[in-house]
């Protein structure tokens, strides 16, 4: 007789970025064809298995879907199933569970940032089989070094701050433009270097805000009569707070940061005379069409996360590693955010071609000192 064919769900958590219909594609048609497995599409991230709002996944379903942006199942970062807030902060795992089982689910596939990839790894603990696949803007998951999502959002980034180059020129500006990221400057640190910001301010270094000032004067003097500055939405004065634009216990991450930009903008009017204007790039960077990078590592990731699940491989993400695909742990990704660090190659080359990153350049010590000669 022959056997019955594997069930697998997909879902994406926490919020969207560009190339999760792109990695969805690669699930479901790898699933379908390589392993002859029914896919079930899992609507609003968990919600939807709490209300078990699923349609079935098939070829034709994530046919010319590639280069689209968001995803076509929805998602949602309201929905952790150990913190429901639709019902005070329930628990309402135990519904999650019995909704696998009854829909007759073999394992899940989860795209998902940190937030999606600690809920996952709680849930292998009560007998979910679950693959995760690392997707975010933000770039900050512990375990790969790239996640798709964060080339795009990059691209748009550096394009903006490309045309706010021109008009600070004729103005005679200082320009802050603020970037996403969370707690860590990777967007900040690739496209402001990408678009040649003369300040770049991560999460990683705490500024001073008259270290920029210094800045924006020194060029001033030296006849270039304009300065860009490129903040992350986490970056913070030295000994100070993160801006915080609302909280909110009914997300998976209570804290959303934004407003940084006019908190540096007012501190530098303090010391400048120049005209200081500020441009929150805001979701522009986390919507629209993957570049050819994102598609193509999602297509990778999601291939590989399908091979996983019908192998059986549960509690594991799939992840890049020093340009080679591995798998890690879903525990070690839990609960944890990568950051730059200090001795980041683009951070030093930042630093080298004489970008400021808000504190003079003796406080930003690569963290591996050079091997004294003997
Ligand atoms: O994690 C992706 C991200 O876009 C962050 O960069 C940003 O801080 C946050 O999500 C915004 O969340 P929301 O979509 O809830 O406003």
């Amino acid at each position: 007789m022959p056997s019955k064919p594997l069930r697998i769900g997909v879902l994406t958590g926490g919020g969207d970025c560009p190339g999760i219909n792109a990695a969805l594609r690669a699930v479901t048609k790898s699933l379908t064809l390589q392993h002859n497995a029914q896919v079930v599409g899992i609507l609003d991230g968990f919600q939807g298995l709490v209300d078990r709002n699923v349609e079935p996944l098939h070829y034709r379903d994530v046919s010319g879907i590639l280069t689209r942006g968001g995803t076509i199942l929805g998602a949602s970062n309201k929905a952790n199933p150990f913190n429901y807030h639709p019902r005070g902060g329930a628990d309402v795992s135990a519904q999650v569970v019995k909704t696998y089982r009854n829909l007759g689910l073999d394992a899940l596939v989860a795209f998902g940032g940190d937030g999606t990839m600690s809920i996952a790894h709680r849930l292998t603990d009560l007998g979910i089989d679950i693959v995760g696949v690392p997707k975010t803007i933000d770039n900050d998951i512990v375990g790969t070094d790239h996640t798709f999502g964060f080339d795009t959002a990059v691209s748009i980034a550096t394009e903006a701050i490309d045309r706010i180059h021109t008009t600070a020129q004729s103005h005679h500006r200082v320009m802050i433009i603020e970037t996403m990221g969370r707690y860590s400057g990777w967007i900040a640190l690739h496209a402001g270097v990408a678009s040649g910001a003369d300040v770049i301010l991560i999460p990683e270094i705490e500024y001073e805000a008259e270290e920029v000032a210094r800045v924006c004067t020194d060029r001033e003097r030296s006849g270039q009569r304009f300065t860009i500055v490129a903040v992350a939405e986490g970056a913070k004065q030295k000994g100070g707070d993160h801006v915080v634009q609302e909280r909110g216990e009914e997300y998976t991450d209570s804290i959303r940061l934004g407003g940084i930009s006019r908190v540096l903008a007012d501190q530098l009017r303090e010391h400048l005379d120049t005209s200081v204007r500020t441009t929150v790039l805001g979701h522009m960077q986390r919507g629209g069409t993957p570049t050819a990078y994102d598609r193509n590592l999602a297509t990778a990731f999601g291939t590989r996360a399908a091979e996983l699940a019908a192998n059986g491989t549960t509690a594991a993400m799939v992840a890049i590693q020093n340009d080679s695909f591995t798998t890690v742990p879903l525990e070690e990704v839990a609960e944890k955010t990568r950051t730059v660090p200090l001795d980041d190659p683009l951070l030093r080359s930042g630093l080298d071609v004489g970008t400021s990153f808000g504190v003079e350049e003796s406080e930003v010590p690569a963290t591996t000192a050079p091997e004294p000669r003997v």
